[in-house]
């Protein structure tokens, strides 16, 4: 007989709050509780800046008016969903905790603290238990990705060392990277000699603001801002969250961060080096059997579909898509390979509703 403690419990169907709801991942996020029919309790609490308070959001067959964020917009809340940006979280999410409210913060004000769990749902799904401020922390796009990937390789054969680096898109910027990145590309992209012959007049006639260049037809080795050792806080941020989802403080990481002129998806080349020798049949195996992970992987010879996965493709798309899985020429300890997925979705608001999902598993 199956003993009452281990029977799944019932869904606590939750009311929600979604802070940032008119920002680019707060979209994917109000989409999600409805598309994953996620249990909810009521209307969710819409909040955002000011500016759209009184605005009018679709929900269901009707629309959910937007709140200005204050103290009692979180009262009767279970699951706040942040994602506003890390000064609103720092403000707010402890004051949300204080309410009763489980927060999910999709920004890195609280990734690295030691009292609130960082949570990939596919990868360390139990850390969410222990959270004594009342805060789970989503992790970073670009990690998030990475991360999906790189944990069945760790547990098959250890992961020692990686060696990383992103093609990410203008939308991990928000709706603004995505706006500027549209309009460079209508306004750069009517003067093709312009960029083909004089690169340099079309790089400076325009008026970057979210990016530090143009990012039109371009390719941007700077993402985040610089800070210690001449990294920035993007790469940073892969080499800190990765040691802590994995629980390897000593992992090795070797990190680049490039922007790149795609709207949705990130891709990341990966060198992932390992304390056993690993053949590329048992990494793909190992790959084929991981939750939220498509291989795509076809060279196109020798009868073999040709098959990668591409940014573009994974747009809009929940899983996150693996291929060009390579033995390392030199190295028999290390693997090559080509990680892509929705930044927005697994690397930002599908995690986060996910992660909201196992709070309601909690009963
Ligand atoms: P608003 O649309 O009112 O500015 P994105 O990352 O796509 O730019 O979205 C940012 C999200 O954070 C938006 O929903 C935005 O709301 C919200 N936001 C920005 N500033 C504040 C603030 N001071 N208080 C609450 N929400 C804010």
């Amino acid at each position: 007989m199956t003993s009452p403690d281990t029977e799944p419990r019932a869904p606590r169907p939750l009311r929600v709050a979604v802070v940032g709801a008119t920002g680019a991942v707060g979209q994917e996020m109000r989409r999600l509780l409805v598309a994953r029919d996620v249990p909810l309790e009521g209307e969710p609490v819409f909040l955002a800046s000011e500016r759209s308070a009184g605005k009018r959001l679709p929900w269901l067959d009707g629309e959910v008016e937007v709140q200005a964020i204050s103290e009692e917009a979180f009262d009767g809340v279970d699951v706040a969903l942040f994602s506003a940006g890390g000064t609103r979280s720092k403000q707010w999410a402890p004051v949300a905790a204080s309410r009763g409210a489980v927060v999910v913060d999709n920004s890195s004000a609280f990734r690295m603290d030691d009292q609130v769990p960082l949570v990939v749902s596919e990868v360390n799904p139990e850390a969410i238990a222990n959270r004594p401020k009342g805060i789970i922390a989503n992790p970073n796009c670009t990690t998030m990705v990475l991360m999906v990937a790189a944990k069945p390789l760790h547990d098959a054969f250890g992961l020692t060392e990686m060696v990383a680096t992103s093609y990410q898109a203008a939308g991990g910027a928000g709706m603004s990277g995505i706006t500027e990145l549209l309009e460079q590309a209508t306004k750069l992209g009517a003067d093709g000699d312009q960029l083909r012959f004089a690169g340099a007049q079309a790089e400076a006639g325009v008026e970057p603001a979210t990016f530090s260049k143009a990012i039109a037809f371009n390719v941007l080795a700077h993402c985040g801002s610089f800070t210690d050792e001449r990294y920035t806080d993007e790469e940073w941020k892969l080499v800190n969250e990765s040691r802590k989802i994995l629980k390897q403080p000593a992992l090795r990481v070797s990190p680049t961060c490039v922007r790149v002129p795609v709207v949705v998806g990130h891709a990341i080349a990966a060198r992932l080096t390992f304390a056993a020798p690993v053949a590329r049949d048992a990494a793909m195996e190992a790959l084929a059997a991981a939750p939220g992970l498509v291989v795509e992987d076809g060279t196109g010879l020798d009868g073999e579909p040709l098959a990668y996965p591409t940014p573009l493709a994974s747009a809009g798309r929940d899983d996150v898509l693996v291929g060009r899985v390579r033995e390392d020429l030199a190295d028999p300890y290390s693997l090559n390979l080509w990680v892509v997925g929705d930044n927005l979705l697994k690397g930002a608001a599908l995690n986060t509703v996910q992660l909201a999902e196992l709070v309601a598993a909690e009963g």
